[in-house]
């Protein structure tokens, strides 16, 4: 089998996923994905870098078909999709070692049974000299497990970041063609995945930048040569800035939370604030993820089902407190019948983000008069904060 070449002595040997939906029973893949696996021949060695999810080893193994020897695996990050495939590449070729970080080597060990003995940890900073191809080893952890490193190819000035930079999109071309649509793709992974560790991704990417580069090659979706587009996207997803937008996750079982969502939507839209709503019972949780990565507010809308929120809302907002978006301010809005603890079930949900909270509105049956006067007086509160913090 012919393969995908990068430059002379660097290839693409992974597989696209173009039916794959759904990520660790929680991502929506609405584009598939793809696996990235890199041969480079050196000189003297040769190194596989990551190797492909199980469900696709035969697409690897079908490549590396006309390949005799691999002197290394590289291991950047211990999750199946990109290591799964690493026993049965030992299997094939049994003097091949793998280097992964000191934690890497641990992970391998504990989640695919991967001998101690074939396994060398490797530092930051480290080199591997395969004949002509220099690879240094650099530490990036926590995106988004703690044993992460990423790779520099030297003398070809491609830089291997596993997940980081990369993208859920299955594409038949090696590069990026439509640079929205990757971009999109880009944002919408880091904001499922990588979100919660923003302040760290922002020191990598500072590291990044001091590379002469030519090529980043994720281990997903297609690789960049618009270096500084994919870089300075990222720069932003980071950075402590905000739009002056609100999001409203929201359930609505009879139609009275939704009234309230469409009221507080309009009076926010006549005062100058970015709505992006999102009724549960249909949404993408990607797209959902995707609004708050610099949204200012979040305002949660529930009605109460038996005593408190309602579940598809408590699943949403549970996620959201975990991906610890840079969210600025929050309130909740709802409805009740007769009693409940659906406020402090929210509350107490989206407790770890670092938000101011506005006062709530929580209403008995459907909204009048009064209700909706408060709804008026929560989107001037909104209003007015987004205007004192140039939330503009
Ligand atoms: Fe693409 Fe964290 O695995």
């Amino acid at each position: 089998m012919e393969l995908k070449k990068i430059k002379d002595g660097v290839f693409w040997v992974g597989a696209v996923d173009w039916d794959r939906r759904l990520f660790d029973s929680l991502i929506p893949l609405p584009d598939g994905t793809s696996y990235n696996s890199f041969l480079i021949r050196g000189g003297e060695k040769t190194a596989l870098i990551d190797t492909v999810d199980p469900s696709k080893s035969a697409l690897l193994m079908a490549q590396l078909e006309g390949v005799d020897k691999i002197d290394y695996i590289i291991s950047h990050h211990a999750e199946q999709d990109h290591s799964g495939a690493i026993p049965l590449v030992l299997e094939k070729y049994k003097n091949a070692k793998v280097l992964a970080s000191a934690k890497g080597k641990e992970f391998l060990m504990d989640l695919l049974s991967i001998p101690a003995e074939r396994i060398t940890a490797v530092s930051d900073g480290e080199t591997l000299d395969l004949g002509g191809k220099t690879i240094e080893f650099i530490s990036t952890p926590w995106v988004h497990w703690p044993e992460t490193i990423s790779t520099y190819l030297r003398e070809d000035k491609i830089i291997f970041t596993c997940d980081m930079f990369g993208s859920h999109l299955a594409a038949s071309g090696l590069y990026v063609e439509d640079e929205a649509k990757v971009c999109d793709a880009a944002k919408r992974y880091y904001a499922e995945v990588m979100m919660p560790f923003r302040t760290t991704i922002r020191r990598h990417i500072e590291r990044v930048e001091k590379y002469d580069i030519e090529i980043i090659a994720p281990s997903h979706g297609p690789l960049h040569k618009n270096v500084k587009r994919i870089l300075s996207s990222h720069r932003e997803w980071v950075s402590d800035k905000l739009t002056n937008t609100v999001v409203i996750p929201y359930a609505t079982m009879h139609g009275s939370t939704e009234l309230m969502v469409d009221y507080l939507t309009e009076a926010l839209t006549r005062l100058g604030v970015n709505v992006e709503k999102f009724n549960l019972a249909v949404t993408d949780t990607g797209k959902l993820t995707m609004a708050v990565v610099d949204a200012a507010t979040l305002v949660v809308a529930s009605p109460t089902v038996l005593t408190g929120a309602h579940p598809s809302v408590i699943s949403a907002i549970f996620l959201i407190n975990a991906l610890r978006p840079k969210l600025k301010f929050a309130s909740v809005i709802g409805t009740y019948g007769w009693a409940g603890k659906m406020l402090e079930q929210v509350t107490s949900t989206i407790s770890g983000l670092k938000v101011e909270m506005i006062e709530p509105v929580i209403v008995k049956g459907r909204p009048k008069g009064d209700d909706l006067v408060k709804l008026d007086r929560l989107a001037s509160d909104i209003a007015k904060r987004h205007k004192e913090n140039n939330i503009v």
